[in-house]
């Protein structure tokens, strides 16, 4: 048997009712903020990703699908989508029309990581992006945002995390206190931290080894550096959340994963999942547009992982299930079957949602199977109730029963579940 690669696995439809209202909640919601969708490709160009995200991070160095294609160009599975919103921003001058753009996109994302609970080698995210804003209100917005979609979704135990990266102009005082503090620590650091000191050392503050984690806990941090900008900018953004009430810490050890960010970053822990503890994280990211060639525009965003955000909200006490059928028919010979073919057709599309069952078994199993599917109505057409000129419907909560005559069945079925 053909089974899934590791860490990918399927959604089943006992489970996407949950998705469907998470997606759901969450678009209906950014449509509120002044958000459109825009859908992009899961495959770009390799390079895209090794720009944008940083050659020596974790996700570029060590967890892309990357392969050549048949000509050998260099592709990659999308590992996150800024960088894609970011390109396609670009690509099609959307900034000519207007600088402010704010997008959202869900879909699936590839990161080749160790599998485990709430971490998956393809995962989902709801990621929003806003371009063209580079005042503080927005970062707390978005954070605002999340806020209020979790409270949609019934979760309360979530915490946002905030800190500040500082930005070009203050990031140099900053990597220079770091670089003298990591020199004096080398010994006590991994190999990847030391290879990683020169090329980017805030890479180091990211490092998931227990020994780097003990030896880096007293580092400088990016908070005791920032410019009278960032300070203002990240001022205002605590200012801001606090005025609507949006519990928050200050996380000075929060560097995030990823290298295009300055000033703002977030994320949003539970502790609902053991170790997957990010629900959500994002954050600005001032210089990428420019970066990968574009205008010079600022740009913000955050990604929710909607494994995990389905996996807390299935904790909850609320189960979401899919609709069970309006109607079920149940034939009773051949001719009925015909026929309850073409009414079931014809109630579908006139929004009835309709089942019927094909296999010829008795009334007595097809009205279990009713009862199992948790339809509202059944209705019975034997040979004998056609020749009658009386099928039977039938409501299942109340038992109440109708007589439907054969000259328009659908008409009187649909008129009498409207009702
Ligand atoms: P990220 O922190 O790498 O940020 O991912 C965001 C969220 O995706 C995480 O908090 C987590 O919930 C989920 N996630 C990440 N990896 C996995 C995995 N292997 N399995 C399950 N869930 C996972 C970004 O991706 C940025 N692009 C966010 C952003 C948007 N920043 C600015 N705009």
């Amino acid at each position: 048997m053909i089974q899934t690669i590791r860490g990918f696995r399927d959604i089943l439809p006992k489970d996407t009712a949950l998705w469907q209202h998470i997606e759901k909640t969450a678009s209906e919601l950014f449509e509120n903020f002044g958000f459109q969708e825009i859908r992009i490709p899961i495959m770009e160009k390799t390079e895209l990703f090794a720009r944008s995200i940083g050659e020596a991070t974790d996700i570029v160095e060590k967890e892309m699908y990357t392969f050549p294609d048949r000509k050998g160009d260099k592709l990659t599975l999308r590992p996150e989508a800024t960088a894609s919103v970011v390109r396609s921003y670009i690509q099609h001058k959307m900034h000519t029309s207007d600088p402010v753009q704010k997008l959202y996109t869900i879909g699936p994302m590839f990161r080749r990581e160790r599998p485990q609970k709430g971490r998956y080698r393809q995962f989902y995210q709801i990621n929003a992006e806003v371009f063209g804003i580079a005042a503080p209100y927005i970062d707390a917005q978005l954070i605002l945002i999340l806020n209020e979609l979790f409270r949609r979704l019934g979760l309360s135990d979530l915490k946002a995390h905030v800190n500040s990266l500082g930005c070009p102009a203050c990031r140099p005082d900053f990597q220079k206190a770091l670089l003298e503090f990591l020199s004096d620590k080398k010994d006590e650091l991994c190999e990847n931290c030391i290879r990683r000191m020169d090329k980017n050392p805030l890479r180091t503050l990211d490092c998931k080894v227990p020994k780097c984690r003990e030896a880096l806990k007293d580092a400088p941090s990016t908070l005791g550096h920032l410019c009278s900008e960032c300070e203002e900018h990240f001022g205002t953004v605590q200012r801001a959340l606090k005025q609507q009430n949006v519990e928050f810490v200050v996380d000075k050890t929060l560097v995030r994963g990823l290298d295009y960010y300055s000033r703002t970053t977030f994320e949003i822990l539970t502790t609902a999942l053991g170790a997957q503890s990010a629900v959500a994280g994002g954050g600005r990211y001032d210089a990428l547009i420019k970066e990968l060639d574009g205008p010079e525009m600022p740009g913000i965003g955050f990604a929710i992982g909607l494994d995990r955000l389905a996996e807390i909200v299935e904790q909850l006490e609320k189960k979401y299930t899919a609709m069970p059928p309006d109607l079920f028919i149940i034939p009773l010979g051949d001719r009925a079957t015909e026929y309850g073919y073409l009414w079931s057709s014809a109630l579908s599309i006139a929004g009835v949602k309709t089942e019927m069952d094909f296999s010829g078994r008795s009334l007595k199993s097809l009205m279990k199977r009713a009862d199992k599917l948790n339809a509202g109505h059944v209705l019975i057409a034997g040979d004998k109730e056609i020749d009658e000129n009386a099928l039977v419907l039938r409501d299942m909560a109340t038992r109440e029963q109708h007589d439907i005559s054969m000259d328009n069945p659908v008409e009187q079925i649909v008129a009498i579940l409207r009702k």
